[in-house]
């Protein structure tokens, strides 16, 4: 059997992770493509020389060029610039619009049967473009913000009380910004309600946390945001896609109906198998949650509509 091929636009910190990653997990063979030449390439060797040490076979390539994704099963699309201290996803806009476009065509004309994860800021209205710019199918475009904030929620609260991140359970739904909303109603440490655990009054604080803590990162790092979890988060995804998993997994989905939404990209839980996104779960929130899920969705709405101004601009 063919092995199955991972194409990831951006050799960036992210792309490189995944890269990593994808060899160690042995998910399939790789391309790393970047705009900027000799960064694909110097990851894809270096990452190759290790193939001995961790006893991968898989085949890790770099390149400049679209052609050489060509029939991925899965692409994943990190390609455009980060934010710096003080910025917030939303001021990525302009710049990153104007690259997902290119980067759509690229996979449309040579991965047109990929499974699309975009990991781009601002997610949802990058994933909205990517959807767009391919045509591809609603289950075939996805966008990857979801599980790194449910993943950072299931941290703090694992520290917080002192138990296995294993035990905890919880999802953060919603855009990926700073208005997400962290789901406190289904929050459980091994079937126990967090709010028997936990004060609300820490509880509140540890949501704000959840909410700022990509912001909390890049003002750590200075000149580039989080890379390790995210990446692991869209590596999740594409286990789940290649092996048929049926993972149930907080994603930002293209919602015709659900939850109320119609026509937009919004994070909830999915389940994701060779189908891609092969069913929307849907959730009860508390009125306080489907408040802010409100409240989240009207940031996306303007969010799109600003994209649209962008690229209406040229
Ligand atoms: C974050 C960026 C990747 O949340 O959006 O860290």
């Amino acid at each position: 059997m063919a092995r199955k091929k991972i194409a990831l636009i951006g050799a960036g910190a992210i792309g490189g992770t995944m890269a990593h990653l994808c060899a160690l997990k042995g998910l399939g063979d790789v391309v790393l493509y970047d705009v900027i030449d000799g960064l694909p390439q110097g990851k894809a060797l270096d990452l190759l020389q290790s193939a001995p040490i961790e006893n991968f076979d898989i085949e890790i390539t770099g390149s400049t060029k679209y052609e050489d994704i060509a029939g991925a099963d899965v692409c994943i699309v990190t390609a455009g610039i980060v934010r710096k201290p003080g910025m917030s996803r939303d001021d990525l806009l302009g710049t990153n619009a104007k690259i997902l476009r290119q980067v759509a065509e690229g996979i449309k004309t040579y991965a047109p049967n990929a499974f699309v994860i975009a990991i781009t800021n601002p997610l949802d209205a990058m994933v909205t473009l990517t959807k767009r710019a391919t045509g591809f199918p609603k289950n075939r475009v996805v966008g990857q913000s979801g599980i790194l904030d449910s993943s950072r929620y299931r941290t703090f609260i694992a520290q917080e009380l002192k138990v296995s991140v294993a035990s905890v359970s919880a999802v953060v739904l919603g855009g990926h910004g700073d208005d997400m909303v962290p789901v406190r109603s289904s929050c459980q440490v091994s079937g126990v309600p967090i709010t028997k655990l936990i004060s609300s009054q820490r509880l509140d604080e540890i949501e704000a946390r959840v909410r700022n803590a990509g912001g909390e990162i890049i003002s750590l790092l200075k000149t580039a945001s989080a890379f390790y979890s995210p990446a692991s988060a869209a590596i999740r995804m594409t286990q789940a896609y290649l092996m048929d998993k049926k993972e149930i997994l907080p994603c930002a989905a293209y919602l015709e109906g659900e939850y109320g939404v119609h026509g937009y990209y919004f994070g909830v839980p999915v389940m994701i198998g060779a189908g891609g996104i092969e069913k929307v779960i849907e959730i009860e929130l508390s009125p306080q949650e489907k408040k802010a899920f409100e409240d989240s969705l009207a940031h996306v709405k303007d969010l799109v509509q600003a994209m649209d101004r962008v690229l209406g601009a040229g």
